[in-house]
């Protein structure tokens, strides 16, 4: 009997909860939830802190670039970049969870013909080499866990206007984004970019919860000026 009882105590310990065994990074619900996840990445209020036309803004992407966006997720600011990059461009929309991409796909605000679906791998983005002028990473970056190795696979599949743009979280306590624990320090990006090969070339102040960061390669030729 007290076996039993020791056995039914310990049940949930030894026996994960669905939502434990989907949990993606951070032990949250499974990327694959969609649903879920375009309640809160497509709520209309997000437009106000994220401020997604000032970003494209200072991220100055312009017609007819080819641009990749790592971690698209529901295609928030997907459908901003195949908007932005005109017919003559194209977005490589990278997520390692085929139905996020399906739902980015299926979206019709997504001009879906300018879009190129990858389904990346943990430590790989899978984009073409050489191609690739305008890389964003827009609240994903802390979700990477093998990042030296991903900066490399980034740092050859740019062309040689090539930057890559990360927007993350910043410290400490906010209304909204991860909890404090699994936020990475502005510092600390600069730092593995740094130890990558990458120049730290410009910031944004703009967004009042996330930094924006921009880092190119030294030997590639980036004539744009970054005005915040
Ligand atoms: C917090 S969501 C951000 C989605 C979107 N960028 C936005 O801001 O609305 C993170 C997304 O990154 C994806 N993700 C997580 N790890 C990844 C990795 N290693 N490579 C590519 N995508 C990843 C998840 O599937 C999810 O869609």
């Amino acid at each position: 009997m007290r076996r039993a009882i020791l056995v039914l105590l310990l049940l949930p310990v030894l026996v994960p909860t669905a939502a434990a065994r989907d949990a993606a990074p951070g032990g949250h619900r499974s990327w694959d939830d969609v649903e879920h996840w375009a309640k809160i990445f497509d709520d209309p209020s997000r437009d106000e802190w994220q401020k997604p036309l000032g970003l494209l803004n200072f991220l100055g992407i312009e017609p007819g670039e080819t641009v990749a966006e790592i971690g698209a997720g529901t295609g928030y600011f997907t459908k901003i970049l195949s908007i932005q990059v005109g017919p003559q461009g194209k977005v490589y929309a990278v997520d390692i969870s085929q139905p996020m991409l399906d739902h980015l796909m299926g979206r019709k605000d997504v001009v879906a013909e300018r879009v190129v679906p990858v389904l990346g791998a943990a430590d790989d983005p899978k984009l073409p080499a050489g191609a690739i002028d305008a890389v964003v990473v827009l609240n994903t970056w802390h979700h990477i866990g093998k990042r030296s190795k991903y900066l490399s696979r980034l740092a050859q599949a740019l062309s040689p206007e090539g930057r890559v743009a990360v927007i993350d979280w910043r410290e400490g306590e906010l209304p909204m984004g991860p909890p404090p624990a699994e936020k990475l320090p502005r510092e600390r990006v600069i730092g593995e970019f740094e130890k990558a090969g990458f120049k730290f070339v410009a910031e944004s102040v703009m967004l009042p919860y996330q930094y924006t960061l921009v880092f190119r390669l030294p030997a590639k030729k980036d004539t744009r000026r970054y005005t915040r």
